[in-house]
């Protein structure tokens, strides 16, 4: 085996329980959704997504932050090699998802950015967890970061569209379609705070006992 390719193999065998950790996390989501859907009869997540990073772009991670491109460095800088998308219907979910989670006796909870009630000055809303969750192995257990990030449909919808905007202007966005973009965010928090309070009146008036006798 060339040195190249033993290279490769350990990266490859260095970044497996990234993927163990991600189906942790996985099956940690689905018994939650389900519970919580068989309990209020309503699911806070509508879906769910994740992804693991790849090799080249973690690697261009660690020179953007001017280190030695080594799994060592990967595995110590870089913690969103796994990652999970959890989107819900309304912000609410999104603080119930969030502490069923971590006071899970095996999360740890390594940081957390709320940028909901913080959000950032271009108008991006989310809450972003980073969790630590052992992952067993034959001969080791090994305790590996998941960047969560929670948000609602509407605020998916917008960062996707960022996203894709910022790339297509390399990064530098012209200032109108900045201010357009923080207009936009802004209708996507009136939006999320309206389904918020129509939803929550839905629930009080499911939860209304009728007497029998005046039926
Ligand atoms: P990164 O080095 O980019 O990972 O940022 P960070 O480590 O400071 O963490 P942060 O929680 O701020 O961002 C993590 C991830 O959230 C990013 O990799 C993006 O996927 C997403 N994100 C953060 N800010 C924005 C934003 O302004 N717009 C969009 N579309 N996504 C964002
Ligand atoms: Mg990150």
């Amino acid at each position: 085996m060339n040195a190249l390719q033993k290279r490769f193999n350990d990266w490859k065998n260095g970044l497996l329980v990234y993927k163990f950790a991600l189906d942790e996390i996985d099956t940690k989501l689905s018994i939650l959704s389900e519970e919580f859907e068989f309990i209020h009869n309503h699911n806070p997540m509508e879906h769910v997504k994740s992804r693991l990073k790849e090799p080249n772009s973690i690697m261009d991670k660690l020179k953007r932050k001017g280190l030695e491109v080594t799994l060592f460095n990967a595995r110590e800088h870089v913690r969103d090699i796994a990652g999970v998308r959890v989107t819900c219907s309304f912000v609410a979910d999104i603080y119930k998802v969030y502490h069923m989670l971590s006071k899970q006796d095996d999360i740890k909870v390594l940081e957390v950015k709320d940028y909901i009630n913080y959000p950032k000055p271009n108008g991006y809303r989310s809450f972003h967890l980073i969790v630590e969750v052992p992952v067993f192995l034959a001969s080791s257990t090994e305790r590996v970061p998941v960047e969560i990030q929670i948000r609602t449909i509407a605020m998916d919808t917008w960062a996707s569209l960022e996203h894709k905007i910022f790339y297509k202007y390399d990064q530098e966005i012209p200032e109108e379609l900045k201010d357009e973009l923080k207009q936009a965010a802004d209708t996507v928090r009136a939006l999320d705070d309206k389904m918020e309070s129509i939803h929550t009146r839905v629930e009080k008036e499911k939860h209304k006992v009728t007497p029998t006798i005046l039926k």
